[in-house]
């Protein structure tokens, strides 16, 4: 069998993560998918190329270090080799956290704080690589990110990033409130408040395009029905994104997102 791509280890007495960066797999399905997200008009969800293992290992080091001048709280970087890294523990991811908690009002708290977190990141002019909950830490000395060895800069603009990691949190979070989708709805009207216009406006535009999968997502199994549920919490903000749109710099915008909206 080959050797595992990510490993819990002990280093120096310590726990920690070896990471080995291989050959991108998939890289069919990836190229269909950039494919269908450059036809949708999403930029934020066309991900990066694929890159080899040297390349993936560089941007992971490089994006550490970028998030870590941000004070942003990211693992350190223990051993360092050309394709493998040992990587601090950050501990729990938000995923695991999400599963194990049984209170809905918890749930919806650790996803606050997920979201706060996120927004935080963005002021300080920062954006991740994939933000899933499987990729993000929570512990009582807050948010964490982990898994940065792409770097979406490398095909789209700073706002678009930022709207990357707005899309797939919600991908990867509406799922552990699909019984509170109001409250849901809520946590991600807020987030959507405060960002940017520029990240506003992307995520409306994603939104806008993809709201007629939902229905269809729904009935593809448990990860379809996940996909439906964060749709659905979008499609909800659609009013609100529209909102601020006519408050915000993008008034030009508004025309294109009414006739978007209607068809
Ligand atoms: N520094 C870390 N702290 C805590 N957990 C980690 C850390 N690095 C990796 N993990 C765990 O290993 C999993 C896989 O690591 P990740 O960097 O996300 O690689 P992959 O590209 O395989 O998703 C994570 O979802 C998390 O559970
Ligand atoms: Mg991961």
């Amino acid at each position: 069998m080959s050797e595992p791509r990510v490993e819990r280890i002990r280093f120096n007495g310590r726990v920690a993560w070896r990471k080995r960066y291989g050959a991108p797999e998939r890289r069919v399905r990836l190229a269909a998918l950039r494919w269908l997200a450059r036809r949708l008009g999403a930029s934020a969800l066309i991900a990066p190329p694929p890159q080899d293992p040297e390349q993936a290992c560089r941007t992971e080091r490089e994006m550490i270090a970028r998030l870590d001048g941000l004070g942003v709280r990211v693992p350190e970087v223990l051993a360092a080799e050309p394709t493998e890294l040992v990587l601090s523990d950050l501990g729990p991811t938000l995923a695991i956290r999400c599963k194990n908690e049984p209170d809905p009002e918890r749930r919806a708290s650790l996803i606050r704080s997920g979201f706060a977190a996120l927004r935080e990141l963005h002021a300080r002019g920062g954006y991740l690589s994939q933000a899933f909950a499987r990729n993000m830490v929570i512990t009582p000395e807050g948010v964490g990110f982990i898994d940065l060895e792409e770097d979406p800069r490398t095909t789209m603009s700073l706002p678009a990033a930022q709207a990357r990691d707005v899309l797939l949190y919600v991908q990867s979070t509406a799922r552990f409130l699909a019984d509170r989708p109001e409250r849901y709805a809520e946590l991600l009207q807020t987030q959507v408040a405060t960002e940017s216009p520029g990240v506003r406006e992307e995520i409306s535009r994603v939104a806008r395009r993809l709201r007629w999968l939902a229905p269809l997502a729904a009935l593809g199994g448990e990860r379809g029905r996940a996909l439906a549920q964060a749709l659905r919490a979008l499609a909800s903000v659609g009013a609100v994104v529209l909102w601020l749109l006519l408050l915000g710099e993008q008034a030009d915008d508004v025309g294109v997102a009414l006739i978007d909206l209607m068809f």
